[in-house]
């Protein structure tokens, strides 16, 4: 059988049981703050098992997707060095609420393994819980007893986590020894002998303090682990043969140019291994909305990544190479898992990015490594700081670093760097500013109700004090959450009037911070008050942020989601997974869409209903990793446009947001975008901004002109200066009759600079001197002609222009100094100069 036959003979199987075929929850739990990711298939029904929730059908079945990386179940060091443990892989589970128990589980089991799908019965082994008679009992109608086992909790009692659903569980253990002698390899981590099935019987609640709590009703809930069983029914000895990760393994081998190795030391075979495992888990906890980064769930995916991009290097890649694995896995899982279809260009995009950016620093941080290892003399353990340092500066996490050291016999001084890193914190925190920041929060066994949905201020009981810390039994301040910043505020006690500058949350009492000591006792009432009008502003931003959440999916498509959030009274900030910048075309339409909604005049609805009922309506946006409770608010505008959980204070109509204005659009990480904009009041004062600024260009402006201005004449004033200068050489001057005579064409701009440039040219001769020049201006012809005061009487400017002018077919005339002309023919401006001389020469002055 193909691996799609097994998955789907399973789920056929479950369906004739009367089993409902459900749908894998997201890899990224949505609602579980214990849970970095799903690992198991039970994960989506602990309410049930808790009794806090309810499905309208009592047996379920489906294919879960998982992830063990982290927690209380991680496998990540077994991957690619063993056969069988994986980060991602499918688990075909079949659950019972409160309906069929063990004997059902047990013979359904039995049937589909060895009726349905043929399994050799005598390579089977059961175990049980050491004191779980009953499924022992129930096994020894099908099996002998020498191929039933007891074990103890480590073995056979099923935790989800440090708490939550829990209970005996009876596995199915497959034996691969040739001559079936594997019994005494049952759980004793051989390949020879795997686990393929879990039936988990769920009687339990681990709580918080660690105590058993017996559940209301008894649940079963069964996993098996889909690669193995394919490994076992396509008769392989590796998970890694089957039909689920060759393809993988041939496209790497293919890109690498080397052949696949199936033995478990070869350093190739782990390598190709390794990859094609990590490369599910990237694939399936993007597409499910997890993004790499620094932080938790997205922290791991980043090591997992590097981790990747490592075993790469030692197959000789130096290139991004993970994303180009992603096909092969949307074209062999997409039809099981279409989101990975729907997100193949994202899912490429975030890997590529990750890997580019990686690789800038892998290489330096391997010859680092190297040096270190040189240093190191006879040591055999990396020092904390040298880790720390690979971390910190070349983007090593430590398992990469203890990875790498490993494979040198080396080992890594864990401790050191854990110190380092807790430096590092320590740091980071102290320089964070807001004051309660830098406090530790004390555990305060008090519970304050919130009223801030309602009231703004409210009379209030001091239940805790300490300095400049106070509680009380009720208050209106929110509490930063979901984006959303605290209020700020009043306290009015005793008399004396304190600001509240923050407020933060201990377990169920909120603190608020004031700007000093406070002067009361526990009992003493206050009148304690938020800053309302900050408090409308932040309303509009939040109501605002889940207008532009849907108006993004609108115009850039569903794979929109929520990668971060700030809600501020003066403005807001959204980011997302994208890939493209966002064009300016389309922040218009995003923000038309916003705009018409909040002129739509939509009244927001806020309501509170289950967290199940919630969970089952997919219009409604909830955000992975948020705590949310058994009752979670949901906040409607327009049922057809958005649909929210969120735990923030909103306007009552959107009209009230008044309008939105996105004021940029950036990058903030590989595959991350984000907005700001603003609202109400924010785009009355970001409209005063531009004007302001536009007045301020405006003023600008009319400065650059008149200094324009001021050159341009500063120009003229230098060029006029050139020519007066170019006049000055007396050495164009001819004598004629005993007098300095210069007639010539000059390069001037006005009548006005031609005559200034004679006078002046006259004035540097002094006397005996006749100056006459000429210029071209707008196809006519401009003369200027100057005499010193000894000629002027016999040769006066103003007539020996006038007979100049004639031969460029103009007149003109003045005074006897000075006097200008013009002419309608240039062309005959030579002619003219010429014949100047002889002009004077001739001259009579009568
Ligand atoms: N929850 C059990 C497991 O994960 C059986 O589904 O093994």
């Amino acid at each position: 059988m193909t691996s799609q036959e097994i998955r789907q003979s399973f789920l056929d199987y479950f369906e004739s049981k009367s089993h409902k075929i459900v749908p894998s929850a997201p890899v990224v739990p949505h609602g579980d703050p214990t849970l970095l990711f799903t690992n198991a298939g039970m994960n989506q029904f602990k309410d049930v098992f808790l009794g806090s929730g309810s499905r309208e059908y009592k047996r379920a079945a489906d294919t879960q997707k998982c992830i063990r990386v982290s927690g209380k179940h991680n496998d990540l060091e077994e991957v690619g060095v063993d056969t069988y443990h994986h980060t991602f892989f499918e688990m075909l589970g079949n659950w019972s609420f409160g309906d069929y128990y063990k004997e059902e589980a047990i013979a359904w089991a039995w049937e589909l393994l060895t009726e349905v799908w043929q399994l050799d019965k005598s390579r089977l082994h059961a175990t049980v819980f050491r004191t779980d008679e009953e499924a022992f009992n129930i096994w020894t109608k099908f099996l002998p007893n020498d191929r039933i086992h007891y074990f103890d909790e480590k073995d056979n009692f099923w935790e989800m986590g440090e708490t939550g659903p829990c209970g005996p569980c009876s596995e199915i253990h497959y034996d691969r020894t040739p001559d079936r002698t594997g019994a005494k390899l049952v759980n004793a981590d051989s390949p020879d002998v795997i686990e393929i099935w879990n039936l988990v019987f769920i009687q339990y609640n681990r709580n918080a303090k660690g105590e058993l709590e017996e559940l209301k009703s008894k649940h079963v809930d069964t996993g098996m682990g889909f690669e193995r069983i394919c490994s076992v029914m396509q008769k392989k000895s590796s998970n890694y043969e089957t039909d689920v990760f060759m393809p993988i393994i041939t496209d790497i081998a293919k890109l690498s140019g080397k052949e696949y190795s199936p033995e478990l030391s070869d350093p190739t075979g782990i390598a190709m291994r390794v990859i094609a495992d990590h490369i599910r888990t990237l694939t399936f906890a993007i597409a499910d909305g997890a993004i790499p980064g620094n932080e938790g769930r997205s922290y791991v995916l980043r090591r997992i990544l590097r981790r990747a991009l490592r075993f790469a290097r030692n197959l000789g890649f130096h290139e991004p190479i993970l994303y180009k694995l992603v096909p092969i896995l949307v074209k062999n899982m997409g039809d099981v898992f279409p989101e990975i279809i729907e997100q193949e260009e994202t899912i490429m995009k975030i890997i590529k990015g990750e890997e580019d950016s990686f690789l800038q620093t892998l290489e330096k941080g391997i010859n680092r490594f190297e040096d270190i290892v040189k240093k190191l003399g006879s040591s055999d353990t990396i020092p904390g700081d040298e880790a720390f340092q690979l971390y910190d500066t070349f983007g090593f996490p430590l398992d990469l670093t203890q990875l790498i050291a490993r494979e040198k016999g080396l080992a890594v001084d864990n401790e050191g760097f854990n110190k380092y890193m807790q430096e590092q914190k320590n740091r980071s925190r102290a320089a964070r500013k807001s004051h309660s920041a830098e406090v530790e929060l004390p555990e305060i066994e008090v519970t304050s109700e919130f009223v801030g949905y309602t009231e703004c201020d409210t009379q209030a009981e001091v239940l805790y004090i300490n300095e400049d810390q106070i509680v009380f039994d009720k208050t209106p301040f929110y509490v930063e959450s979901g984006g959303q910043i605290s209020d700020v505020g009043t306290v009015l006690l005793n008399g004396a009037e304190y600001e509240v500058l923050d407020v933060k949350r201990s377990g169920n009492a909120i603190i608020h911070f004031c700007d000093r000591e406070v002067q009361a006792k526990t009992g003493d009432t206050a009148l304690i008050r938020i800053n309302d009008n900050r408090r409308t502003d932040i309303k509009r931003n939040h109501s605002a942020t889940h207008l532009l959440h849907e108006a993004l999916r609108t115009v850039l498509g569903n794979h929109i989601k929520q990668a971060g959030s700030l809600v501020a009274p003066d403005h807001l900030r959204f980011d997302f997974n994208h890939f493209e910048k966002v064009t300016n075309e389309q922040l218009a339409k995003i923000e038309k869409i916003v705009n018409d909604k909040i002129l739509e005049n939509i009244d927001v609805m806020i309501r509170e209903i289950s967290i199940d009922e919630a969970q089952k309506n997919p219009k409604i946006k909830m955000f992975f990793g948020d705590k949310y409770g058994e009752v979670v608010r949901v906040i409607t505008m327009d049922p057809e446009f958005s649909i929210e959980l969120c735990g923030g204070t909103h306007v009552s109509n959107t009209a009230e947001i008044g309008l939105f204005k996105i004021i940029s659009e950036s990058s903030v990480a590989a595959g991350v975008r984000r907005i700001e904009a603003v609202t109400g009041k924010g785009v009355v004062d970001y409209m005063l901004e531009l004007e302001n600024k536009l007045t301020a260009k405006k003023h600008d402006e009319k400065e650059l002109q008149n200094k324009i201005k001021m050159l341009e004449r500063e120009i003229q004033n230098l060029k006029t200066e050139r020519l007066k200068s170019d006049m000055d050489s007396a050495d164009e001057a001819i004598d004629v009759n005993g007098i300095k005579l210069v007639a010539k064409q000059v390069d001037a701009e006005s009548i006005d600079q031609l005559r200034d440039i004679a006078e002046t040219s006259r004035d540097a001769f002094g006397k005996s001197a006749i100056i006459l020049i000429a210029m071209v201006n707008d196809g006519k012809v401009q003369i200027a002609c100057a005499v010193t005061d000894d000629l002027k009487k016999d040769y006066p400017a103003g007539k020996l222009v006038g007979a100049a002018a004639k031969i460029v077919g103009g007149g003109g005339g003045g005074k006897p100094h000075l006097a200008t002309a013009g002419g309608k023919e240039p062309e005959k401006i030579a002619e003219l100069l010429s014949n100047f001389p002889d002009i004077v020469r001739n001259f009579k002055n009568k």
